[in-house]
């Protein structure tokens, strides 16, 4: 198999590579492309695939030549698991993801490449030669692969209140994305999470709109300046809306307020976002007063393409038509009622198969109008055309060495450390000494990059254990630590004894994501890291806690007994950024996202709300010196 021709060229994806990609699909799959063929001008044919005719028109010709089952299959989106290249080829497929952890063998960024360039030559084996588009969650960082810089989770970029450093994490995240082919990520989160016991809150920038709304600027690092530009890749705004509202956070439950709560705390970040040019939006599991917002064609087509403007995409979520009656599967008129409500991509992972056959009978059964199949085929069309990819539609592997980059990393240490929020200091404990301490580290996520990572990272859920590069917390505090001082460690706090000047206790939340998350039952810390903490505390010496947390915790009972509490949020890979302030490299700046309940029994508990929390929305000590 020759190397396809775009691997060594310069640029995004290399300009020759459609006409590469033209010839492969009628010499075969692997067929060098004849020196003379590769020209920069594209090959003379449909006006489509002249790149000097503007959007507009190349969509408008294009869709002209189009049949109905290729326009059904620019609507669907299969996961990577349950469809083939040639099923791509085959079905006329536009588009394909990776669901959370859903990866090449082996999981690397070449095989990413490999991966996609494989689904890609495919798609363009088609007769239109239509590119397809690949989409990941990559929702802090390219947070699939492993050796990518996974950066703190919203919760902890919400804290830092720092847009412009929110934008370059959304530019490095696309830059490592972009290295491995994939187009196109679900992010960012722009849920405004009200009640803590929901399992997404960490995917929330905050609990007031103004500040999802501010952090939408990470479109624009997603986005770049051109969405055709270098490393750029499509940006989603999600979940549409409301999904951080329901009644006692349960995740993909009921938002039951009226529509003007509606209208001023859940919409603001996605009017942001409209007016950043996100190019898609994805639709919430969720419902409003009853209704799934699969199927509200009100609020999906009436106010956000028409009121808002919205003109990019509206993709589902993971077989959220399925939901739209209450019952497993989906029917031809959860199909119908979905494309009609305004959805105009179908994330449909295993059952494409049978979604193209339905949406084509509802066509033909009058119950779906072709006027409705066009306007989505245009919408996705023209993000294809924006994106570059009939002209580019390889993988450019220069952007491989950005992956896990010394660059990256120090910008997501210098994240973490900013997000670091400062809640207790009694006696000025912190900042440690560098030098001629004695420090005892402890807590089950003091030395784990798996739990300080947190959910959507190398798999759906997380876990525990050294799953990618990086630096755990306790790495960073013995890089921080001068020579003259003595950093001494155990997971439970066993061997402390009076002779340390200072005790950190890393504990918190072990890994989750969506409603795996949820905790209806009590938000305290675990019985094991209690213990731990008393351990250190029966000793005599001063304790810190730094609680790795997706959220708030109910630690009002416990806090008399600490000298000192951080809330470290979920840093990601590069943990010396919380040893930055442990020991005042950094002062600490973050501030709280979330309001901070005295008890779980006042979930929800927000700004405003007349309730006394521990902490309020906005706090967050420094250091006097
Ligand atoms: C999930 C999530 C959504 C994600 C999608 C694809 O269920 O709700 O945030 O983008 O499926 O993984």
């Amino acid at each position: 198999m020759s190397r396809s021709p775009s691997r060594s060229l310069p640029g995004r994806r290399a300009k020759t590579a459609v006409l590469a990609a033209a010839l492969l699909a009628f010499t075969g799959a692997g067929a060098a492309v004849p020196a003379a063929a590769q020209t920069a001008r594209p090959a003379t044919g449909p006006g489509y695939l002249d790149a000097r005719r503007p959007v507009r028109d190349r969509v408008e010709d294009l869709l002209s030549r189009m049949t109905l089952d290729e326009k059904i299959g620019q609507m669907t989106q299969a996961e990577r698991g349950s469809v083939t290249p040639d099923d791509v080829t085959r079905h006329r497929i536009g588009s394909v993801l990776s669901g959370g952890g859903s990866t090449p063998t082996p999981n690397t960024a070449e095989a990413w490449a490999d991966m996609y360039d494989g689904f890609q030559r495919a798609a363009l084996a088609t007769p239109r030669r239509i590119p397809m588009i690949y989409g990941v969650d990559a929702v802090h960082g390219h947070n699939n692969l492993v050796g990518a810089t996974i950066f703190p989770h919203n919760i902890g970029l919400g804290a830092t209140r720092d847009p412009d450093l929110v934008r370059d994490v959304g530019r490095a995240t696309a830059e490592e994305v972009a290295a491995t082919g994939v187009d196109w990520t679900f992010a960012p989160c722009l849920c405004v999470a009200r009640d803590d016991r929901w399992g997404r809150t960490y995917e929330s920038f905050g609990e007031v709109p103004e500040l999802p709304a501010a952090m939408s600027v990470i479109v624009d690092g997603f986005q770049g300046r051109r969405l055709d530009g270098p490393a750029s890749i499509l940006a989603t705004a999600k979940h549409y809306v409301g999904d951080g509202g329901t009644a006692g956070g349960d995740d993909q439950g009921d938002t039951r307020i009226s529509e003007a709560e509606l209208r001023r705390i859940h919409l603001p970040p996605f009017r942001a976002a409209v007016r950043r040019g996100v190019g898609s939006v994805m639709i919430s599991f969720s419902s409003w007063n009853g209704v799934k917002l699969h199927g509200h064609r009100y609020l999906v087509t009436d106010v956000l393409k028409k009121e808002l403007g919205f003109d990019g995409f509206v993709v589902s979520d993971w077989n959220g038509i399925d939901q739209i009656d209450g019952q497993p599967g989906f029917t031809p008129q959860e199909v119908a009622t979905a494309i009609n409500a305004g959805i105009d991509m179908v994330m449909v992972p295993q059952d494409w198969r049978r979604f193209i056959d339905t949406l084509r009978g509802e066509v033909q059964a009058g119950h779906v109008s072709m006027a409705r199949i066009d306007d989505a085929n245009r919408r996705i069309l023209t993000k294809k055309f924006e994106l570059g990819l009939f002209e580019r539609p390889f993988t450019d592997r220069r952007l491989l060495r950005t992956v896990g980059s010394d660059r990256h990393r120090a910008l997501a240490r210098r994240a973490v450390a900013e997000s670091q929020v400062l809640l207790k200091n009694d006696g000025g404990v912190l900042p440690l000494a560098r030098n001629n301490n004695k420090i005892f580290v402890a807590g089950r996520a003091a030395d784990d990059i798996g739990i300080q990572s947190g959910g959507w990272t190398i798999t759906w859920q997380g876990s525990p254990g050294n799953i990618t590069p990086g630096t755990t917390i306790l790495q960073g505090i013995r890089q921080t630590a001068g020579p003259s001082t003595t950093v001494d460690y155990s997971r439970d706090g066993s061997g402390i004894d009076g002779s340390y000047r200072a005790a950190v206790a890393v504990v918190g939340e072990l890994p989750y994501a969506e409603g795996e998350g949820d905790r209806p039952d009590g938000m305290g810390l675990d019985a094991g890291d209690l213990a731990t903490i008393e351990r250190l505390r029966a000793s005599g010496v001063p304790v810190i806690v730094v609680l790795v947390s997706g959220r708030p915790l109910d630690v009002a009972a416990q806090l008399p007994g600490w000298n000192a509490l951080v809330a470290s949020w979920l840093p990601g890979t590069e943990g010396r950024g919380v040893a930055d302030v442990l020991f005042g490299v950094t002062r600490p700046t973050g501030k709280l996202p979330m309001t901070w309940m005295r008890s779980v029994d006042q979930q929800p508990i927000n700004r405003g709300d007349g309730k006394k929390p521990l902490f309020p929305y906005g706090y967050g000590l420094t250091y006097r010196r």
